[in-house]
């Protein structure tokens, strides 16, 4: 019993006075599937938001809706200008109803559609910003 006494504790002095053990070197493999799928995250999230951005960069899209939106204005606009294919209620004509059309389609889809001319017989529309709001006040009117 004495003999292995001596060994253990010749063991730990050694270990005292000189460096420290080595530490095991973390496996590469552990950190790098975490940080490549960080990577893949944090790049999708920038696309993400370049994508969102780029729908409302335009200046005229960005301009309209930052412009507070007059209803009854709004609404004298589009009895003049579009009720004669949407209805006098927006009930639907030559056109679609547009109740609700503005949870189908977000604001910058809405703005397209009126200033793009990409969906014949629509015609395209160049509302100034101003006007473009209140269209878009009058929209989202339509429950
Ligand atoms: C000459 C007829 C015509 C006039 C005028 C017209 N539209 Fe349209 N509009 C259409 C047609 C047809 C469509 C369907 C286009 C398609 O999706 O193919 C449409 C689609 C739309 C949509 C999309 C509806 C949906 O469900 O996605 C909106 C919003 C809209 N019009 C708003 C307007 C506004 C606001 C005006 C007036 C500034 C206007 N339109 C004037 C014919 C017209």
């Amino acid at each position: 019993m004495t003999g292995s006494d001596v060994t253990s504790s010749d063991v730990l002095s050694s270990s005292a006075g000189g460096a420290p053990p080595p530490q095991p070197q973390p496996q590469p493999q552990r950190g790098l599937i975490p940080a490549l799928l960080l990577v893949a995250l944090a790049a999708a999230l920038c696309l993400g938001l370049l994508l969102v951005n780029q729908s409302s960069q335009d200046p005229y899209t960005r301009s309209s809706l930052a412009l507070h939106g007059d209803l009854e204005r709004g609404t004298k606009l589009f009895l003049i200008n579009c009720a004669g294919c949407h209805g006098i209620a927006a009930q639907g004509l030559v056109g679609p109803n547009l109740h609700g059309v503005s949870q189908r389609k977000r604001d910058p889809a809405l703005i397209q559609q009126v200033v793009s001319g990409r969906t014949p017989p629509m015609p395209k529309f160049q509302p100034d910003p101003q006007t473009m709001a209140d269209l878009l006040a009058y929209l989202h009117s339509l429950q």
